[in-house]
């Protein structure tokens, strides 16, 4: 495997510079994202020999900023009986672990043991623990792996946190097949006691992944919180394939019961956002990165020399929309306009407008349609570059917009091969994948006039 330079690298412009990307690997979800000691650091599912999914391992990468990413070491490597499945990080402050040393508290991974043909296990997934004392640089798989196993074939992807309430850490996973999410508590990370189980609702075309479960203070609303469980699953996504969903309810320290009338929101609208899960650590901030691609194509996404690339961070919050539901609201970390094109603009109560976005020399359009009155939002990309690189790749996306009637602020951030587009305060996110020809480089926003 070689790392070129980006001046050397074939379909360099294709690059982000803003959302991370594999230097010259493989990639799929988001793994452990914590914030220790001011600096955030991303792990992430690679396959470290290649450009397709395989010989699953925790790569790494560390970042000031949430902008700018330096890779590191791959931390958890893959071994011949057992490959390295999704799962999270917590800062273990008061060591309830054990594993810290010197009075510096240890970074605790929790992730999957995917157990392969040479292992005593094969043909299980359970729950693996391992630490690190030097800042994430390097970590120690724990002797007593795994700590949590229910002989099952499908039971992964660990996100782990600190509850006050219950004084306790709780893990939420999923058993992927039977489209539940199980809940267990530990005093220390390394004995877990099942409480509850959650689900079906909502999606249940495609398995069950990486969950994730938060707290949030209502925006407005003072005094008011509701905690919000976020499920990907594996198809039947909202533009085909794989998709992120949300639901929003109440969690007692013990179970996880939806608010009324609540069955399940896409967290993005666009064909390319998945395993979204939120930071460890980070205070009063919640913020989640995804992966920018989906399984219905990724592993024939046409960037040369890696693939894929992760989402913005994005800071959640909730807010009541004028049904009355509960919705998450999504505000990225965005770079600097010079860095990455970037425009936002507004599209007033009965009109419809357009913007396009082409290379320089006004070629490869991209076009993003926004319809108040309608009340639809429309990402085009059947003509922006190689759109037939897999017939599950769709050309056109479209959404309902959550609001009506009313102005509708749009934001688009294009960033090498990624798309985001965030519309009435975020409260619609759509992530799309493009491979223009070219850097796309130019934005028109124009009126469409209303039909005769
Ligand atoms: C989600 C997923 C997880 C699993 C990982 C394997 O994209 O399928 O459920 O842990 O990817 O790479």
């Amino acid at each position: 495997m070689t790392t070129p330079t980006a001046r050397q690298e074939a379909g360099a412009h294709l690059r982000p510079r803003a959302h991370f990307t594999p230097t010259g690997t493989w990639m799929n979800d988001p793994n452990g994202l914590v914030l220790h000691e001011g600096t955030y650091h991303l792990f992430f599912q690679t396959n470290p020999l290649g450009l397709e999914w395989g010989n699953m391992s925790w790569g790494h990468a560390t970042s000031p900023d949430l902008l700018t990413w330096t890779e590191q070491d791959i931390a958890l490597r893959f071994t011949q009986e057992e490959a390295i499945f999704s799962g999270s990080v917590v800062v273990d402050h008061d060591n309830t672990s054990g594993l810290g040393e010197d009075g510096r508290a240890p970074l605790v991974a929790l992730y999957t043991s995917h157990y392969l043909e040479a292992s005593p296990r094969h043909g299980t997934q359970a729950q693996s623990v391992a630490w690190s004392t030097d800042s994430g640089r390097t970590w120690q798989t724990h002797p007593g792996n795994p700590v949590l196993d229910r002989g099952s074939s499908d039971f992964r992807d660990p996100k782990v946190f600190w509850h006050e309430g219950r004084g306790a850490w709780i893990m939420v996973a999923v058993e992927a097949m039977d489209h539940q999410v199980v809940i267990y508590a530990s005093p220390d990370l390394l004995t877990w006691e099942h409480l509850s189980t959650f689900g079906p609702v909502g999606s249940t075309a495609g398995a069950w992944e990486c969950p994730d479960l938060f707290r949030l203070p209502v925006r407005g609303e003072p005094g008011a919180e509701a905690w919000v469980l976020v499920v990907s699953v594996g198809d039947g996504g909202p533009a085909g394939g794989s998709g992120t969903m949300y639901v929003v309810g109440d969690f007692d320290g013990t179970t996880f019961t939806a608010r009324e009338g609540e069955t399940g929101q896409w967290l993005d609208v666009g064909p390319d956002h998945y395993a979204a899960v939120s930071f460890d650590n980070t205070g009063e901030r919640r913020v989640m990165i995804g992966w920018a691609s989906n399984w219905a194509y990724a592993v024939r996404t046409p960037t040369p020399t890696w693939r894929s690339s992760m989402s913005l961070a994005r800071d959640v919050h909730l807010a009541r929309s004028r049904d009355g539901q509960l919705r998450l609201h999504q505000r990225p970390v965005l770079p600097e306009a010079d860095d990455v094109l970037q425009r936002r603009f507004t599209t007033p109560a009965g009109t419809t407008r357009t913007a396009t976005v082409t290379t320089e020399a006004g070629q490869d359009p991209l076009v993003i349609r926004v319809d108040t009155v309608g009340g639809r939002l429309r990402l085009d990309r059947s003509r922006c570059g190689d759109a037939s690189f897999d017939p599950r790749f769709v050309p056109v996306v479209e959404a309902a917009l959550p609001e009506h009637g009313v102005d509708v602020d749009v934001l688009v951030v294009v960033d090498g091969c990624v798309v985001e587009v965030y519309a009435l305060d975020g409260e619609l996110a759509l992530t799309a994948q493009v491979f223009p020809a070219a850097a796309l480089t130019r934005v028109t926003v124009t009126e469409v006039a209303p039909a005769v």
